[in-house]
């Protein structure tokens, strides 16, 4: 359930990092990301405090930030973010039905050998609500990831393309979610030995068709 399906009258808008910091410059927009905060996920923290203006200028992945707004457009509150990366994904034939398999062959490339698909998909590389000040209650977890999944389908109506995946700690609550917003499981990756910012030793993978 969406919030914005219960409250119409419920607006968000969001804006690419990039056009912010153009707009506003770094000691700003600095101090408006200084008001985020995410303790569920500290990862999802730093990254956008530490990590994610420099992605965004040097072009290895693009961050949206997201605002609530009143109905009259006079308020705004920051609730969350995503960032997306362009990938490419290997998707073992077992981990899909023959729909998903046709449609993969389609878009990739098939390697007889390892059994399996490398197509490219934009990765949700972060996404994470606001939990300062109670903002997290202004959104959703599944309105700000339709967001992001309406920022993939916008680009790939313009440049083809029908898959996006994302990788999420191994944790109940984070299952369910991505799973009731059918994201389809395919894989464990390990982790790198630069990513201790995340709880255990595996990150699960899920892809969607869009
Ligand atoms: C993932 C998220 C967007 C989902 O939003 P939502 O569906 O509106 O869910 P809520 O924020 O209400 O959280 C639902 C439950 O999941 C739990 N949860 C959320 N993120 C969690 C995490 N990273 N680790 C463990 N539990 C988490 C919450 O504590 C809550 O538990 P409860 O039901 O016992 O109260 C949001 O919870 C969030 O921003 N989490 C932190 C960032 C994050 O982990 N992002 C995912 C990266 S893969």
């Amino acid at each position: 359930m969406q919030i914005k399906d219960l409250i119409p009258e419920t607006s968000f808008v969001q804006i690419n990092l990039s056009d912010l910091l153009d707009q506003l410059g770094e000691d700003s927009v600095k101090e408006i990301l200084s008001s985020f905060s995410c303790p569920l996920n500290p990862d999802v923290e730093s990254f956008l405090k530490n990590k994610a203006a420099e992605f965004s200028k040097r072009g290895f992945s693009k961050t949206h930030i997201v605002f609530w707004q009143s109905a009259d457009g006079t308020e705004k509150e920051l609730v969350g973010y995503y960032t997306i990366a362009s990938k490419v994904i290997s998707i073992e034939r077992s981990a899909v039905n023959s729909n998903e398999a046709r449609k993969l062959r389609e878009h990739g490339i098939f390697d007889s050998k390892k059994n399996e698909y490398t197509v490219a998909a934009p990765l949700i590389a972060q996404l994470g609500k606001n939990y300062t000040n109670g903002n997290d209650t202004l959104i959703s977890g599944d309105d700000l990831l339709h967001l992001a999944m309406d920022k993939v389908q916008k680009v790939q109506k313009e440049v083809g393309g029908r898959f996006a995946y994302l990788e999420c700690e191994e944790k109940e609550k984070l299952i369910s979610f991505y799973e009731r917003n059918h994201f389809k499981l395919f894989g464990r990756r390990k982790l790198d030995r630069d990513e201790t910012n995340i709880d255990g030793t595996h990150l699960l993978q899920y892809f969607i068709m869009l």
